[in-house]
């Protein structure tokens, strides 16, 4: 029945003190979903992918992998996971060769089986003339690419790549994009990026965050047709006209636009200096391009593009956000100190010893690589503790 069902995500929320970083989140993902996972800084992906990892626990609600749940069996859940944090922690004395090795033992994979997994890996990761070099002095795309590297090793089912790609060169991204899609379509993937074009490249479908929030989660042409508009380019060659008329100035073009029933949010884009191109947005069941094409013959100017397309992803994304953006920057932060309950204020920071609850297990096992997790692994058990009880 739900066997299809891969990551289950039910009502999750979690408190860092008085923070809260999720509130209610629910989602599904099923076999075969690559799934983008979006949202502006702090609005809780890289909380959400630990909590499915078993790093942290939620304070409420319940999770589920691969039909484990996460507090419960939280060593079944990470047998089925490949997991690239989003700071990729790693044991730097070893060399890169030693690590992926490593990596492989404690997955239970056989000597073999990690020869031939290690070549692919090699290839997808672009690890070939780093094998021999000690991790310590890697830069630091490469060391993404060795903590990718450890995340699909044992060629897991699932995987939860939190920014995958953020430290890599162009050249690395496209391959890492690659591979991610070809092996999507046998197996689960979320992956978190802050990049709209990855995941139009990567991904069918996207989940939004904002505050701890699910804002959208759906296929992408859903997902943007979210805000119900659409967009027009229209570039008009800035050099020339029709039948000897002067070229048409930005300023002429831009008012011209605007006088269109129908045309709002009109603004000009970069381009080189031959041409004029204007953005504009219209209402989702209009259809402006004949009205445009006669306003530019009536002028006498030269068209060299009409487009009209659904409102791009990252408009979306930007609309949906935009809560995020205000707060950040002073708007309505008081408003925000009051929506979370005042539990203990700023007590985030020094709880670090409440290793009684759930957070324990998140040092324990497999995850060799915990060892140096730089600052936010060894906070994360500064928060409350969870108010699941363990049966
Ligand atoms: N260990 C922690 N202690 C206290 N607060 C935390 C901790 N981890 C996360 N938070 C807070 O939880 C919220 C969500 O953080 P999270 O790291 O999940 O965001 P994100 O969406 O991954 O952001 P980014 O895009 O910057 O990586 C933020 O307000 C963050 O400050
Ligand atoms: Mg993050």
């Amino acid at each position: 029945m739900t066997t299809d069902v891969m990551i289950s995500a039910n009502a999750l929320s979690k408190r860092f003190g008085s923070t809260r970083a999720l509130d209610k989140v629910s989602f599904e993902v099923r076999r075969g979903e690559v799934v983008g996972f979006l949202g502006p800084n702090g609005a809780g992906k890289s909380t959400t992918m630990r909590i499915l990892t078993c790093y942290i626990s939620p304070s409420t609600g319940t999770a589920k992998v691969h039909g484990h749940d996460v507090f419960d069996d939280p060593l079944a859940v990470r047998k089925t996971l490949g997991y690239l944090p989003q700071r990729a922690p790693l044991y730097t004395d070893m060399n890169v060769y030693e690590y992926l090795q490593f990596a492989a033992q404690i997955r239970g994979l056989d000597d073999g089986t990690f020869k031939h997994r290690l070549k692919k890996v090699v290839e997808v990761c672009g690890l070939a003339q780093s094998l021999g070099k000690t991790i310590s002095t890697l830069s630091h795309g490469f060391r993404q690419r060795v903590g990718l590297g450890q995340a699909l090793i044992h060629d897991p089912p699932i995987l939860i790549l939190d920014e995958p790609t953020s430290d890599l060169d162009p050249n690395e991204k496209a391959e890492v994009l690659k591979y991610i899609k070809e092996i999507g379509k046998d197996r689960t993937i979320l992956l978190s990026t802050h990049n709209l074009g990855e995941v139009e490249e990567a991904c069918a479908r996207a989940i939004i965050v904002s505050k701890g929030r699910v804002v959208a989660d759906g296929q992408l042409d859903d997902i943007r047709a979210k805000t119900g508009r659409v967009r027009y380019v229209v570039t008009i060659d800035e050099t020339r006209a029709e039948a000897g008329n002067k070229p048409p100035k930005a300023l002429e073009i831009e008012e011209a636009l605007g006088r269109l029933g129908g045309a709002s949010a009109i603004r000009e884009l970069p381009t080189d200096e031959t041409a004029h191109k204007f953005e504009l947005s219209g209402a989702q069941d209009s259809d402006l391009r004949a009205e445009i094409f006669r306003l530019v013959v009536a002028r006498n100017w030269t068209l060299l593009e009409l487009r009209r397309d659904a409102q791009s992803l990252d408009a979306v994304f930007r609309d949906l956000t935009r809560g995020d953006e205000r707060a950040d920057r002073g708007g309505d932060w008081e408003d925000d100190s009051d929506e979370d309950e005042s539990d203990e204020e700023e007590s985030d920071e020094e709880e670090s010893d409440d290793e009684s609850d759930d957070s324990d297990e998140e040092e324990s096992d497999d995850q060799s690589d915990d060892e140096d997790d730089e600052d936010d692994e060894d906070d994360e058990d500064d928060d409350e503790p969870s108010e699941r009880k363990k049966k």
